[in-house]
């Protein structure tokens, strides 16, 4: 089954002084489920605009995007909200944690979002894993920014997603951690069948997922 699939993808934006910027053109791709790809390319090329795209989180200048089925352009804010409530995990290059929820509130929002039962001891469960039981109760201005990157993961996990996309997702992190968070992307997709999606500078992380592509200029090149 197609998970994910990109036919003729534009984005475009206005600059400032009314110049159109265009930022990725002609993307075209398809994921089925249990696929993992990488996604590589030079600062500034569009990897996050994709993601971004392909996550429901910002809509096509012209193209199309279906994502577990649904054609994102024709649905509306509630509805795209509860597609990535309902099957969607984000890990952002910034993390984005809520500042006011502590770690583990962090973590237990999108399960409460989603009315799963037995939140806080999953959500406990999802922190340990990313060896962060010591920090459950921390706000996120007192984690360090690898620590706030293992709750973003642990929140990203939370929902089961069928499909998580995740930005650079060890860009922060010493080697050992970094590793320990590919492990578990991995196993994810491994036991779960989740797919998987990922920005990325390291080649050798590049290399695990099934299939890699390169992104230049805001065009998709090999894969
Ligand atoms: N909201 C926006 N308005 C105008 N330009 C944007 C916006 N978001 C991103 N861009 C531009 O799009 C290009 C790609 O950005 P981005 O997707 O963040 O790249 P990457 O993640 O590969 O570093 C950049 O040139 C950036 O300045
Ligand atoms: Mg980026």
């Amino acid at each position: 089954m197609n998970i994910l699939s990109l036919e003729g993808v534009e984005k475009r934006y206005q600059s400032a002084s009314g110049a159109d910027l265009t930022i990725l053109s002609d993307v075209n791709l398809s994921l089925v489920a249990g696929d993992s790809l990488s996604l590589v390319g030079p600062s500034g090329s569009g990897k996050t605009t994709l993601l971004g795209l392909c996550a429901g989180l910002d809509i096509v200048t012209s193209g199309s995007i279906a994502l577990l089925g649904n054609k994102l352009e024709s649905l509306t804010e509630d509805q795209l909200a509860d597609l990535r409530k309902e099957g969607v995990g984000f890990i952002f290059q910034n993390f984005q944690l809520l500042p006011t929820l502590t770690a583990i509130e962090n973590v237990m929002v999108p399960m409460e979002l989603k009315g799963m039962s037995g939140i806080y001891e999953r959500a406990k469960e999802l922190l340990k894993e990313v060896r962060l039981e010591d920090r459950i109760h921390h706000y996120p201005d007192q984690l360090s920014g690898g620590e706030q990157q293992r709750v973003a993961i642990a929140r990203a996990f939370a929902n089961d997603p069928k499909i998580l996309f995740a930005d650079e997702p060890t860009g922060n992190l010493d080697t050992e951690t970094g590793q320990l968070i590919e492990e578990l992307l991995f196993a994810m997709n491994k036991n779960q069948g989740t797919t998987l999606v990922l920005v990325t500078h390291d080649p050798e992380l590049a290399m695990k997922a099934n299939r890699q592509i390169q992104i230049k200029g805001g065009k998709l090149v090999g894969g």
